[in-house]
Protein backbone atom coordinates (compact mmCIF):
# COMPACT_ATOMS: atom_id res chain seq x y z
CA UNK A 1 0.00 0.00 0.00
CA UNK A 2 2.69 2.44 1.22
CA UNK A 3 4.46 1.42 -1.85
CA UNK A 4 1.96 1.95 -4.14
CA UNK A 5 1.09 5.68 -2.75
CA UNK A 6 4.78 6.78 -2.99
CA UNK A 7 4.79 5.38 -6.37
CA UNK A 8 1.63 7.23 -6.89
CA UNK A 9 3.27 10.49 -5.70
CA UNK A 10 6.60 9.76 -7.78
CA UNK A 11 4.33 9.18 -11.03
CA UNK A 12 2.37 12.38 -9.86
CA UNK A 13 5.69 14.71 -9.91
CA UNK A 14 7.38 13.10 -12.83
CA UNK A 15 3.84 13.80 -14.41
CA UNK A 16 4.20 17.72 -13.18
CA UNK A 17 8.17 18.06 -14.13
CA UNK A 18 7.17 16.52 -17.74
CA UNK A 19 4.25 19.52 -17.82
CA UNK A 20 6.50 22.07 -16.68
CA UNK A 21 8.87 21.42 -19.02
CA UNK A 22 6.54 20.51 -21.87
CA UNK A 23 4.81 24.01 -20.89
CA UNK A 24 8.27 25.54 -21.39
CA UNK A 25 9.12 24.04 -24.67
CA UNK A 26 5.96 25.42 -26.49
CA UNK A 27 6.20 28.46 -24.55
CA UNK A 28 9.74 28.18 -26.18
CA UNK A 29 10.36 32.10 -27.79
CA UNK A 30 10.96 32.10 -32.08
CA UNK A 31 12.50 35.05 -32.72
CA UNK A 32 13.65 36.77 -36.26
CA UNK A 33 15.30 39.76 -36.16
CA UNK A 34 15.35 41.60 -39.71
CA UNK A 35 17.93 44.17 -40.73
CA UNK A 36 15.40 46.19 -42.79
CA UNK A 37 17.90 49.38 -43.85
CA UNK A 38 20.44 46.59 -44.53
CA UNK A 39 19.44 45.47 -47.73
CA UNK A 40 22.24 44.88 -50.82
CA UNK A 41 21.55 42.27 -52.71
CA UNK A 42 18.70 41.81 -55.27
CA UNK A 43 16.81 38.94 -55.24
CA UNK A 44 16.75 37.80 -59.00
CA UNK A 45 13.25 36.94 -60.37
CA UNK A 46 14.72 34.38 -62.47
CA UNK A 47 15.09 31.94 -58.91
CA UNK A 48 11.47 31.84 -59.66
CA UNK A 49 11.54 29.97 -62.65
CA UNK A 50 10.14 26.92 -63.70
CA UNK A 51 11.01 23.90 -66.74
CA UNK A 52 8.81 22.24 -69.20
CA UNK A 53 10.51 19.07 -70.82
CA UNK A 54 9.20 16.69 -73.62
CA UNK A 55 8.20 14.17 -70.51
CA UNK A 56 5.19 13.00 -70.12
CA UNK A 57 1.84 15.18 -70.42
CA UNK A 58 4.34 18.40 -69.73
CA UNK A 59 4.14 19.45 -72.88
CA UNK A 60 1.29 17.42 -74.77
CA UNK A 61 -1.56 17.59 -73.25
CA UNK A 62 -0.36 19.99 -70.23
CA UNK A 63 0.91 23.11 -71.77
CA UNK A 64 -0.28 22.29 -75.85
CA UNK A 65 -3.20 20.97 -76.87
CA UNK A 66 -3.13 21.89 -80.36
CA UNK A 67 -5.46 23.99 -82.75
CA UNK A 68 -7.79 21.91 -83.21
CA UNK A 69 -8.83 20.58 -79.44
CA UNK A 70 -12.19 21.38 -77.75
CA UNK A 71 -10.05 22.39 -75.05
CA UNK A 72 -10.06 26.11 -75.66
CA UNK A 73 -6.95 27.63 -76.59
CA UNK A 74 -5.07 30.09 -78.12
CA UNK A 75 -2.78 28.91 -81.44
CA UNK A 76 -2.45 25.40 -79.68
CA UNK A 77 -2.06 26.70 -75.71
CA UNK A 78 -4.05 26.00 -72.99
CA UNK A 79 -5.86 28.98 -72.22
CA UNK A 80 -6.67 27.99 -68.54
CA UNK A 81 -2.58 27.06 -67.87
CA UNK A 82 -1.67 30.00 -69.61
CA UNK A 83 -3.95 31.93 -67.41
CA UNK A 84 -2.70 30.30 -64.02
CA UNK A 85 1.13 30.68 -64.72
CA UNK A 86 0.61 34.09 -65.97
CA UNK A 87 -0.88 35.00 -62.45
CA UNK A 88 2.15 33.05 -60.43
CA UNK A 89 4.33 35.63 -62.73
CA UNK A 90 6.60 33.11 -64.00
CA UNK A 91 9.75 34.36 -64.93
CA UNK A 92 11.70 32.26 -67.31
CA UNK A 93 10.47 28.37 -68.91
CA UNK A 94 13.60 26.26 -69.49
CA UNK A 95 13.24 23.88 -72.47
CA UNK A 96 13.16 21.58 -74.33
CA UNK A 97 14.93 19.70 -71.11
CA UNK A 98 16.29 17.78 -69.28
CA UNK A 99 17.55 14.60 -71.27
CA UNK A 100 15.30 15.13 -73.91
CA UNK A 101 17.31 18.27 -74.67
CA UNK A 102 20.65 15.94 -75.74
CA UNK A 103 19.04 14.04 -77.83
CA UNK A 104 16.39 16.60 -79.74
CA UNK A 105 17.02 17.74 -83.24
CA UNK A 106 15.74 21.77 -83.49
CA UNK A 107 14.92 21.38 -87.08
CA UNK A 108 12.59 18.63 -86.66
CA UNK A 109 10.41 20.70 -85.04
CA UNK A 110 10.12 23.62 -87.74
CA UNK A 111 7.39 24.07 -90.39
CA UNK A 112 4.08 22.67 -91.23
CA UNK A 113 3.38 20.13 -88.60
CA UNK A 114 2.40 17.80 -90.84
CA UNK A 115 5.59 17.15 -92.73
CA UNK A 116 7.76 17.09 -89.15
CA UNK A 117 9.37 13.74 -88.83
CA UNK A 118 8.66 11.83 -85.94
CA UNK A 119 11.17 9.99 -83.14
CA UNK A 120 11.50 8.38 -80.30
CA UNK A 121 11.54 9.91 -76.82
CA UNK A 122 14.02 7.10 -75.77
CA UNK A 123 14.22 8.74 -72.33
CA UNK A 124 10.81 9.13 -71.78
CA UNK A 125 8.71 6.06 -72.02
CA UNK A 126 10.02 5.04 -75.84
CA UNK A 127 6.79 7.47 -77.11
CA UNK A 128 6.19 8.87 -80.21
CA UNK A 129 7.40 12.36 -80.37
CA UNK A 130 5.24 13.98 -83.54
CA UNK A 131 7.64 17.21 -83.26
CA UNK A 132 4.87 19.30 -83.40
CA UNK A 133 5.38 21.46 -80.43
CA UNK A 134 8.80 22.90 -81.36
CA UNK A 135 10.44 26.35 -81.59
CA UNK A 136 7.55 28.66 -83.50
CA UNK A 137 5.39 26.78 -80.81
CA UNK A 138 7.94 27.11 -77.58
CA UNK A 139 8.66 31.07 -78.57
CA UNK A 140 4.58 31.25 -79.08
CA UNK A 141 4.11 30.25 -75.19
CA UNK A 142 6.97 32.45 -73.83
CA UNK A 143 5.11 35.50 -75.71
CA UNK A 144 1.74 34.57 -74.56
CA UNK A 145 3.03 33.95 -70.97
CA UNK A 146 5.16 36.73 -70.77
CA UNK A 147 8.09 34.90 -69.63
CA UNK A 148 11.65 34.96 -70.78
CA UNK A 149 12.87 31.26 -73.06
CA UNK A 150 15.70 29.41 -71.09
CA UNK A 151 17.16 27.11 -74.28
CA UNK A 152 19.09 24.27 -73.43
CA UNK A 153 20.59 22.90 -76.56
CA UNK A 154 22.11 19.38 -77.67
CA UNK A 155 25.44 18.88 -76.96
CA UNK A 156 25.35 15.30 -76.26
CA UNK A 157 24.26 13.79 -79.54
CA UNK A 158 24.04 17.23 -81.56
CA UNK A 159 26.97 19.53 -83.17
CA UNK A 160 28.27 22.42 -82.94
CA UNK A 161 27.13 23.60 -86.51
CA UNK A 162 23.29 22.50 -85.31
CA UNK A 163 23.53 24.86 -81.99
CA UNK A 164 25.01 27.73 -83.67
CA UNK A 165 22.48 27.41 -86.50
CA UNK A 166 19.50 27.34 -83.94
CA UNK A 167 20.63 30.37 -82.55
CA UNK A 168 21.17 32.05 -85.62
CA UNK A 169 17.27 30.70 -86.40
CA UNK A 170 16.12 32.74 -82.93
CA UNK A 171 18.05 35.81 -82.49
CA UNK A 172 19.20 37.14 -86.06
CA UNK A 173 17.44 39.51 -88.00
CA UNK A 174 19.60 40.23 -91.25
CA UNK A 175 19.44 38.05 -94.63
CA UNK A 176 20.97 34.96 -93.71
CA UNK A 177 20.14 31.01 -94.10
CA UNK A 178 18.39 30.59 -91.09
CA UNK A 179 16.67 33.78 -90.44
CA UNK A 180 15.44 33.32 -94.07
CA UNK A 181 14.15 30.21 -92.98
CA UNK A 182 12.60 31.71 -90.25
CA UNK A 183 11.36 33.63 -92.22
CA UNK A 184 9.59 31.10 -94.45
CA UNK A 185 8.57 29.60 -91.47
CA UNK A 186 6.10 32.87 -90.95
CA UNK A 187 8.07 34.49 -88.40
CA UNK A 188 10.00 38.13 -89.03
CA UNK A 189 11.39 38.75 -86.33
CA UNK A 190 14.01 37.56 -84.19
CA UNK A 191 13.03 36.54 -80.63
CA UNK A 192 16.30 37.47 -79.33
CA UNK A 193 16.53 34.97 -76.64
CA UNK A 194 19.17 35.15 -73.82
CA UNK A 195 19.42 32.18 -72.08
CA UNK A 196 20.94 29.24 -73.29
CA UNK A 197 22.19 26.06 -71.87
CA UNK A 198 24.93 24.60 -73.30
CA UNK A 199 23.80 20.86 -72.90
CA UNK A 200 22.12 19.30 -70.26
CA UNK A 201 23.53 16.72 -66.99
CA UNK A 202 26.60 15.99 -69.61
CA UNK A 203 28.01 13.94 -66.66
CA UNK A 204 24.81 11.40 -67.45
CA UNK A 205 22.13 11.45 -69.80
CA UNK A 206 23.99 14.61 -71.98
CA UNK A 207 26.60 12.69 -73.18
CA UNK A 208 28.56 10.51 -70.29
CA UNK A 209 31.32 13.14 -70.27
CA UNK A 210 34.33 13.24 -68.00
CA UNK A 211 33.71 17.00 -66.65
CA UNK A 212 37.44 17.90 -68.82
CA UNK A 213 36.20 16.48 -71.63
CA UNK A 214 32.57 18.57 -71.21
CA UNK A 215 34.46 21.95 -70.05
CA UNK A 216 36.80 21.78 -73.52
CA UNK A 217 33.04 20.85 -75.29
CA UNK A 218 30.92 23.72 -73.63
CA UNK A 219 34.43 26.21 -74.83
CA UNK A 220 33.94 25.22 -78.58
CA UNK A 221 29.64 24.67 -78.29
CA UNK A 222 29.77 28.48 -76.69
CA UNK A 223 31.83 30.48 -78.83
CA UNK A 224 30.35 29.60 -82.06
CA UNK A 225 26.71 30.14 -79.88
CA UNK A 226 27.09 34.44 -81.28
CA UNK A 227 25.58 37.51 -79.80
CA UNK A 228 23.32 39.06 -82.97
CA UNK A 229 22.51 42.90 -82.81
CA UNK A 230 21.77 44.26 -79.26
CA UNK A 231 20.91 40.79 -77.83
CA UNK A 232 23.71 39.44 -75.54
CA UNK A 233 23.13 35.77 -74.73
CA UNK A 234 23.44 34.49 -71.14
CA UNK A 235 25.20 30.63 -71.54
CA UNK A 236 24.97 28.38 -68.73
CA UNK A 237 27.28 25.84 -68.23
CA UNK A 238 26.03 22.11 -67.85
CA UNK A 239 26.72 21.60 -63.70
CA UNK A 240 26.77 19.07 -61.28
CA UNK A 241 24.27 16.88 -60.03
CA UNK A 242 23.63 16.69 -55.88
CA UNK A 243 27.35 16.83 -54.51
CA UNK A 244 29.41 16.20 -57.15
CA UNK A 245 31.92 18.96 -56.30
CA UNK A 246 34.90 17.69 -58.49
CA UNK A 247 32.73 18.67 -61.88
CA UNK A 248 32.15 22.27 -59.96
CA UNK A 249 36.25 22.96 -59.38
CA UNK A 250 36.79 21.61 -62.75
CA UNK A 251 34.49 23.85 -64.81
CA UNK A 252 35.42 26.71 -62.93
CA UNK A 253 39.09 26.09 -63.66
CA UNK A 254 38.78 25.46 -66.91
CA UNK A 255 35.55 28.27 -67.89
CA UNK A 256 35.62 30.86 -65.09
CA UNK A 257 33.80 33.89 -65.27
CA UNK A 258 35.08 34.71 -68.74
CA UNK A 259 33.23 31.71 -70.48
CA UNK A 260 30.24 31.29 -68.85
CA UNK A 261 27.58 33.52 -67.13
CA UNK A 262 26.19 30.88 -65.37
CA UNK A 263 27.11 27.16 -63.90
CA UNK A 264 23.83 25.28 -63.09
CA UNK A 265 23.30 22.14 -60.90
CA UNK A 266 20.87 19.91 -60.47
CA UNK A 267 19.63 18.35 -56.89
CA UNK A 268 16.08 16.65 -56.32
CA UNK A 269 14.61 16.00 -52.81
CA UNK A 270 14.69 12.22 -52.14
CA UNK A 271 17.59 10.79 -53.43
CA UNK A 272 17.70 8.44 -56.64
CA UNK A 273 20.37 6.33 -54.18
CA UNK A 274 17.14 5.45 -51.90
CA UNK A 275 13.52 4.44 -51.93
CA UNK A 276 11.10 7.36 -53.39
CA UNK A 277 8.30 6.83 -51.66
CA UNK A 278 4.53 7.28 -52.35
CA UNK A 279 3.47 11.33 -53.27
CA UNK A 280 0.42 10.82 -51.10
CA UNK A 281 0.77 7.80 -48.78
CA UNK A 282 2.85 8.42 -46.35
CA UNK A 283 3.01 8.89 -42.33
CA UNK A 284 4.96 11.15 -40.42
CA UNK A 285 8.35 9.44 -40.67
CA UNK A 286 7.87 9.70 -44.70
CA UNK A 287 7.08 13.26 -44.13
CA UNK A 288 9.71 14.21 -41.62
CA UNK A 289 12.61 12.58 -43.97
CA UNK A 290 11.45 14.31 -46.77
CA UNK A 291 11.67 17.69 -44.80
CA UNK A 292 14.52 16.76 -43.51
CA UNK A 293 16.33 15.91 -46.71
CA UNK A 294 15.72 19.24 -48.06
CA UNK A 295 17.12 21.49 -45.64
CA UNK A 296 19.98 19.13 -45.95
CA UNK A 297 20.61 20.83 -49.85
CA UNK A 298 21.45 24.14 -48.64
CA UNK A 299 24.78 22.95 -47.48
CA UNK A 300 25.70 20.90 -50.54
CA UNK A 301 24.52 24.61 -52.51
CA UNK A 302 26.68 25.96 -49.75
CA UNK A 303 29.92 23.69 -50.75
CA UNK A 304 29.32 24.20 -54.29
CA UNK A 305 29.32 28.05 -53.85
CA UNK A 306 32.84 28.02 -52.31
CA UNK A 307 34.39 26.28 -54.16
CA UNK A 308 32.57 28.83 -57.06
CA UNK A 309 34.00 31.73 -54.73
CA UNK A 310 37.73 30.17 -55.14
CA UNK A 311 37.67 31.16 -58.70
CA UNK A 312 35.36 33.45 -58.90
CA UNK A 313 35.30 35.68 -55.27
CA UNK A 314 33.45 38.77 -57.09
CA UNK A 315 30.84 36.22 -57.54
CA UNK A 316 30.22 37.15 -61.33
CA UNK A 317 28.99 33.32 -62.39
CA UNK A 318 25.55 32.61 -61.14
CA UNK A 319 24.32 29.48 -59.54
CA UNK A 320 21.60 28.33 -61.93
CA UNK A 321 19.87 25.75 -59.57
CA UNK A 322 17.93 24.61 -63.14
CA UNK A 323 16.05 21.32 -61.66
CA UNK A 324 15.20 21.06 -58.25
CA UNK A 325 12.13 19.58 -56.40
CA UNK A 326 10.62 16.06 -55.05
CA UNK A 327 10.63 13.06 -57.23
CA UNK A 328 8.48 10.58 -55.99
CA UNK A 329 6.86 7.02 -56.99
CA UNK A 330 4.65 7.72 -60.23
CA UNK A 331 0.95 7.72 -59.06
CA UNK A 332 -0.45 4.10 -59.72
CA UNK A 333 -1.25 2.88 -62.88
CA UNK A 334 0.22 5.74 -64.95
CA UNK A 335 3.33 5.25 -67.09
CA UNK A 336 6.66 4.72 -64.83
CA UNK A 337 8.77 6.80 -67.73
CA UNK A 338 5.94 9.86 -67.21
CA UNK A 339 7.05 10.79 -64.27
CA UNK A 340 3.46 12.03 -63.05
CA UNK A 341 2.74 12.40 -59.15
CA UNK A 342 0.57 14.00 -56.96
CA UNK A 343 1.38 17.00 -54.65
CA UNK A 344 0.76 17.52 -50.86
CA UNK A 345 1.32 20.42 -48.22
CA UNK A 346 4.68 18.06 -48.04
CA UNK A 347 5.42 19.33 -51.09
CA UNK A 348 4.11 23.17 -50.25
CA UNK A 349 6.96 23.34 -47.34
CA UNK A 350 9.61 21.74 -49.77
CA UNK A 351 9.00 24.46 -52.29
CA UNK A 352 8.68 27.40 -49.43
CA UNK A 353 11.91 25.79 -47.88
CA UNK A 354 13.71 26.30 -51.38
CA UNK A 355 12.74 29.45 -52.54
CA UNK A 356 13.94 30.82 -49.04
CA UNK A 357 17.21 29.31 -48.97
CA UNK A 358 17.59 30.69 -52.80
CA UNK A 359 16.74 34.39 -51.98
CA UNK A 360 19.13 33.70 -49.49
CA UNK A 361 22.18 32.53 -51.25
CA UNK A 362 20.91 35.88 -54.02
CA UNK A 363 24.13 37.36 -54.63
CA UNK A 364 25.10 33.60 -56.31
CA UNK A 365 21.90 32.02 -56.80
CA UNK A 366 20.37 33.92 -60.11
CA UNK A 367 18.51 31.60 -61.54
CA UNK A 368 16.44 28.34 -60.94
CA UNK A 369 13.89 26.39 -62.45
CA UNK A 370 11.31 24.04 -60.45
CA UNK A 371 11.14 20.35 -62.04
CA UNK A 372 8.83 20.82 -63.77
CA UNK A 373 5.91 23.20 -64.64
CA UNK A 374 2.56 20.74 -66.03
CA UNK A 375 2.11 16.93 -64.67
CA UNK A 376 5.42 15.95 -64.24
CA UNK A 377 7.24 15.81 -61.03
CA UNK A 378 6.92 18.41 -58.39
CA UNK A 379 4.33 20.32 -61.31
CA UNK A 380 2.64 23.73 -60.09
CA UNK A 381 -0.22 22.42 -62.15
CA UNK A 382 -2.18 18.94 -62.91
CA UNK A 383 -4.67 18.53 -65.85
CA UNK A 384 -6.78 15.53 -66.83
CA UNK A 385 -8.51 16.10 -70.15
CA UNK A 386 -10.00 19.79 -69.96
CA UNK A 387 -9.79 19.80 -66.43
CA UNK A 388 -6.84 21.54 -64.47
CA UNK A 389 -6.15 22.09 -61.14
CA UNK A 390 -3.30 24.24 -59.19
CA UNK A 391 -1.18 21.93 -56.78
CA UNK A 392 -0.27 23.13 -53.24
CA UNK A 393 3.34 24.31 -55.05
CA UNK A 394 1.76 26.06 -57.45
CA UNK A 395 0.41 28.33 -54.39
CA UNK A 396 3.86 29.01 -52.58
CA UNK A 397 5.14 30.40 -55.87
CA UNK A 398 2.12 32.50 -56.10
CA UNK A 399 2.50 33.56 -52.56
CA UNK A 400 6.42 33.98 -52.97
CA UNK A 401 6.11 36.30 -56.22
CA UNK A 402 6.31 39.00 -53.94
CA UNK A 403 9.98 38.70 -53.49
CA UNK A 404 10.56 38.76 -57.39
CA UNK A 405 13.30 41.51 -57.79
CA UNK A 406 13.04 42.54 -54.06
CA UNK A 407 16.08 43.48 -52.24
CA UNK A 408 16.92 41.09 -49.47
CA UNK A 409 17.08 41.63 -46.24
CA UNK A 410 19.63 40.28 -44.07
CA UNK A 411 17.93 38.35 -41.07
CA UNK A 412 18.23 36.08 -38.10
CA UNK A 413 16.62 33.45 -36.97
CA UNK A 414 16.40 31.78 -33.73
CA UNK A 415 13.89 28.82 -33.49
CA UNK A 416 12.64 25.70 -31.59
CA UNK A 417 12.69 22.26 -32.90
CA UNK A 418 10.39 20.13 -34.45
CA UNK A 419 11.62 16.28 -33.13
CA UNK A 420 10.39 13.33 -34.57
CA UNK A 421 11.81 10.65 -32.65
CA UNK A 422 15.57 10.87 -31.70
CA UNK A 423 15.49 13.39 -34.93
CA UNK A 424 15.07 17.17 -35.16
CA UNK A 425 15.54 19.71 -37.23
CA UNK A 426 14.72 23.68 -37.07
CA UNK A 427 10.64 23.51 -36.99
CA UNK A 428 10.88 27.50 -38.52
CA UNK A 429 12.24 28.14 -41.93
CA UNK A 430 11.94 32.16 -43.28
CA UNK A 431 13.31 34.80 -46.10
CA UNK A 432 12.36 38.56 -45.93
CA UNK A 433 12.53 41.05 -48.61
CA UNK A 434 11.32 45.03 -49.34
CA UNK A 435 10.01 45.72 -53.34
CA UNK A 436 10.41 48.64 -55.21
CA UNK A 437 7.59 50.29 -53.38
CA UNK A 438 9.02 50.26 -49.47
CA UNK A 439 6.74 46.89 -48.45
CA UNK A 440 8.33 44.43 -46.32
CA UNK A 441 7.50 40.74 -47.11
CA UNK A 442 8.29 38.12 -44.86
CA UNK A 443 7.89 34.50 -46.22
CA UNK A 444 7.57 31.48 -42.97
CA UNK A 445 7.55 27.67 -43.29
CA UNK A 446 6.45 25.88 -39.90
CA UNK A 447 7.41 22.35 -40.64
CA UNK A 448 5.61 21.28 -37.04
CA UNK A 449 2.58 19.31 -38.37
CA UNK A 450 1.62 19.23 -35.05
CA UNK A 451 2.06 22.72 -32.84
CA UNK A 452 1.39 26.66 -33.78
CA UNK A 453 4.13 28.14 -33.00
CA UNK A 454 4.44 32.01 -32.03
CA UNK A 455 7.00 33.74 -33.79
CA UNK A 456 7.74 37.20 -32.31
CA UNK A 457 9.49 39.25 -35.37
CA UNK A 458 11.79 42.63 -34.69
CA UNK A 459 11.76 45.26 -37.90
CA UNK A 460 15.36 47.21 -37.11
CA UNK A 461 15.21 49.95 -38.93
CA UNK A 462 11.68 50.41 -39.87
CA UNK A 463 8.52 52.12 -38.58
CA UNK A 464 5.86 48.83 -38.93
CA UNK A 465 2.23 50.62 -39.34
CA UNK A 466 -0.02 48.02 -41.45
CA UNK A 467 0.38 44.34 -41.65
CA UNK A 468 -1.51 41.55 -43.50
CA UNK A 469 -1.01 38.00 -44.71
CA UNK A 470 -1.72 34.87 -46.23
CA UNK A 471 -1.58 31.47 -45.04
CA UNK A 472 -1.17 27.99 -46.96
CA UNK A 473 -1.83 24.75 -44.85
CA UNK A 474 -3.77 21.68 -45.00
CA UNK A 475 -5.80 19.28 -43.01
CA UNK A 476 -3.10 16.17 -42.54
CA UNK A 477 0.16 16.20 -43.77
CA UNK A 478 -0.71 14.00 -46.84
CA UNK A 479 -4.16 16.02 -47.84
CA UNK A 480 -4.38 17.20 -51.33
CA UNK A 481 -5.77 18.88 -54.60
CA UNK A 482 -7.58 16.35 -56.43
CA UNK A 483 -9.91 16.50 -59.59
CA UNK A 484 -13.09 15.96 -57.12
CA UNK A 485 -11.67 18.69 -54.77
CA UNK A 486 -9.35 20.80 -56.57
CA UNK A 487 -9.71 23.56 -53.78
CA UNK A 488 -9.00 21.66 -50.84
CA UNK A 489 -5.57 23.03 -50.67
CA UNK A 490 -5.49 27.23 -51.02
CA UNK A 491 -4.20 30.29 -49.83
CA UNK A 492 -6.87 32.07 -47.20
CA UNK A 493 -6.38 35.35 -45.26
CA UNK A 494 -4.03 34.98 -42.06
CA UNK A 495 -5.35 36.87 -39.13
CA UNK A 496 -3.12 35.45 -36.16
CA UNK A 497 -0.71 38.10 -35.52
CA UNK A 498 -0.15 41.43 -33.51
CA UNK A 499 1.46 44.24 -34.18
CA UNK A 500 2.40 46.33 -31.33
CA UNK A 501 5.35 48.28 -29.88
CA UNK A 502 6.60 47.86 -33.04
CA UNK A 503 6.87 43.96 -32.19
CA UNK A 504 5.44 41.90 -34.34
CA UNK A 505 4.02 38.53 -33.46
CA UNK A 506 2.54 35.62 -35.05
CA UNK A 507 1.26 32.70 -34.47
CA UNK A 508 2.01 29.93 -37.17
CA UNK A 509 -0.34 27.06 -37.86
CA UNK A 510 1.21 23.49 -37.67
CA UNK A 511 2.07 22.48 -41.36
CA UNK A 512 1.94 25.43 -42.39
CA UNK A 513 3.48 28.32 -45.55
CA UNK A 514 2.78 32.09 -44.28
CA UNK A 515 3.78 35.30 -46.12
CA UNK A 516 3.38 38.88 -44.29
CA UNK A 517 3.46 42.14 -46.07
CA UNK A 518 4.40 45.06 -43.58
CA UNK A 519 3.86 48.30 -44.34
O1 LIG B 1 13.38 16.32 -64.69
C1 LIG B 1 13.51 15.01 -65.12
C2 LIG B 1 14.93 14.65 -65.51
O2 LIG B 1 15.77 14.73 -64.40
C3 LIG B 1 15.58 15.56 -66.51
O3 LIG B 1 15.26 15.23 -67.81
C4 LIG B 1 17.05 15.31 -66.26
O4 LIG B 1 17.84 16.43 -66.59
C5 LIG B 1 17.10 14.93 -64.81
O5 LIG B 1 17.82 13.78 -64.62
Amino acid sequence: MTTGRFSDKLTMAILLVLMLFGASLSAQQNTLVINVDQGKVQINKHIYGHFSEHLGRCIYGGLWVGEDSSIPNTRGLRNDVVGALKKMQIPNLRWPGGCFADEYHWMDGIGPRSERPKMINTHWGGVTEDNSFGTHEFMELCEQLGTEAYICGNVGSGTVEEMSKWVEYLNFDGVSPMADLRRANGREKSWGVKYWAVGNENWGCGGWMTPEFYADQYRRYAIYARNYGDNRMLKVAGGASEDDYNWTEVLMQKIGPQGMWGLSLHHYTTTWRGPKGSATQFDEEGYFVTLDRCLKIPGVIDKHMTIMDKYDPEKRVALVVDEWGTWFEVEPGTNPGFLYQQNTIRDALVAGIHLNEFNKRADRIRMANLAQTVNVLQAVILTDGEKMLLTPTYHVFEMYKVHQDATLLPAELSCADYSFGEDKLPAINASASRDASGKVHITLCNLDPKNTLNLDTELRGFSAKKVSGRVLTAPKINSFNSFDKPDLIQPVAFKDFRLSGGKLSAKLPPKSVVVLEVE
